[in-house]
């Protein structure tokens, strides 16, 4: 009765879709947490790319079971577009899937909430993915969300969005002198998801605690990342939810004592999209050739990526944060394309030097990372399967960056493809 949590170390997009589907191959559950269609997680199966936002990577393994739990927000649209795609690609999706009726959807006007939040943020905007994610947790804290299972009560649903509107609609037309929402328009819009959703809604937390309970596998699959939690993370500049570990027990509604294995991904360098702090971003030409090595664009927004070396001590406080117990580091094969390879193992902050990564936001803003240089390796190491394999220069960058962070690596992946990855043993 164990379930393994993945999730990312630093601002997302560490490829945690990938260590999830190589992980579904031992698990009868995979789950979402946390987030929503702001995430896009990829998953290569033979030459096919699988671009999934809400649905668990784990559905493109046969016969896995997966849930979306109570702490996702779930856009009924995006949701529909998703299962439709992936049957029209055979896979089966109907019987496999379940939702929490507790989740809260995102609703039309969170998303233009978000958008008008973000100009008027102007310079100090987040950045963010304009998904509605938000204005949508927003709603959940202050009591006033639509809920998944309140479109099985037209009664109710119609009474709690009436509710909303009242606020809503008085900010869209008194502040943006916009047109309000009707009410029976939105119902008549929930209401033609009704038919969709209804099989595949479920107290999916009974349902993993039930299976954990029957000795099974259960896969966790975070989204975000720990440095975008909105308690832990870079605030303001963070998503609405708490992608790390804790988070994990509440949004999934399992307990913690059936965590055994926390598996923190990184990338051998670090991204970031959106606004926000970045201490060992690049601005050269060996950012740009990061990038292009590493098709740096994101799977959700098409934006570019922001480009930067290995933040160590951000990855431990992560690392901490969350108590992994593994590693995966993905993307490796990219820093084929640099000579040098530079760690930041601390910063110089107004003249002092610091080893861990700030908690003050106007240190984080000040500070310049201190590096340790690493000789690159400059060839092709797709076809590495063991460590043994690859060679000298970036074995040595893998055991420095693994006795640094302090817990074995479970994963290196060298390459997209589903095998182009070191795979190490795994549990007791
Ligand atoms: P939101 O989650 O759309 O509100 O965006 C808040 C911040 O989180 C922005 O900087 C986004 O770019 C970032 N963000 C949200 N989801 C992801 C993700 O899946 N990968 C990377 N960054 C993300």
């Amino acid at each position: 009765m164990t379930a393994t949590v993945v999730l990312g170390l630093a601002w997302g997009d560490e490829g945690k879709g990938r260590v999830c589907d190589a992980l579904a191959a031992d698990v009868g559950y995979v789950s979402r947490y946390s987030g929503g269609n702001n995430a896009g997680h990829t998953v290569r199966v033979g030459k096919e790319d699988f671009k999934l936002h809400l649905i668990p990577s784990g559905i493109v393994r046969e016969g896995v079971v997966c849930t979306i739990g109570n702490g996702v927000v779930i856009n009924p649209e995006v949701l529909k577009q998703e299962v439709e795609a992936l049957e029209k690609r055979g896979i089966e999706v109907r019987s496999r899937l379940r939702i929490d009726g507790r989740a809260h959807l995102i609703m039309p006007y969170h998303i233009r909430l978000d958008s008008h939040r973000e100009k008027a943020l102007g310079k100090a905007k987040i950045g963010t993915t304009n998904r509605g994610i938000g204005p949508t947790y927003e709603d959940k804290i202050s009591r006033v969300g639509i809920r998944v299972q309140d479109v099985f009560d037209e009664g109710i649903l119609r009474a709690k969005i009436e509710a909303a509107l009242r606020e809503k609609n008085a900010i869209f037309e008194g502040i943006y002198g916009e047109k309000p929402y009707e009410v029976e328009e939105l119902v008549s819009y929930l209401l033609s998801f009704k038919e969709l959703l209804f099989p595949m809604v479920e107290d999916t937390g009974a349902l993993l605690r039930g299976a954990l309970e029957n000795r099974e596998q259960v896969l966790l699959e975070g989204a975000q990342a720990t440095l975008l939690d909105n308690d832990h993370g870079t605030y303001p500049f963070v998503t609405s939810s708490n992608p790390s570990v804790g988070g994990a027990c509440v949004g999934a509604g399992i307990p913690p004592r059936y965590l055994d294995q926390i598996v923190g991904v990184t990338k051998a360098y670090t991204t970031r999209v959106g606004d926000g702090p970045f201490p060992t971003e690049l601005f050269d030409e060996t950012g740009d050739a990061i990038r292009k090595a590493g098709h740096e664009y994101g799977t959700t927004t098409g934006r570019a990526r922001r480009v930067g070396w290995l933040d160590l001590p951000a990855i431990k406080f992560s690392a901490s944060l969350n108590g992994i117990t593994h590693l995966a580091l993905t993307l490796l094969d990219v820093l084929s394309v640099v000579e040098r390879i530079q760690v930041c193992v601390g910063y110089e902050i107004d003249g002092e030097r610091v080893d861990e990564f700030p908690m003050s936001q106007t240190d984080l803003h000040h500070a310049t990372p201190v590096y340790k240089e690493l000789p690159g390796w400059g060839v092709d190491i797709t076809g590495c399967r063991m460590r043994g394999d690859l060679p000298e220069t970036a074995q040595e960058f893998v055991e420095f960056v693994e006795a640094e962070v302090g817990v074995p690596l479970c994963m290196i992946s060298v390459g997209p493809e589903r095998d182009q990855a070191i795979v190490e043993k795994i549990g007791a």
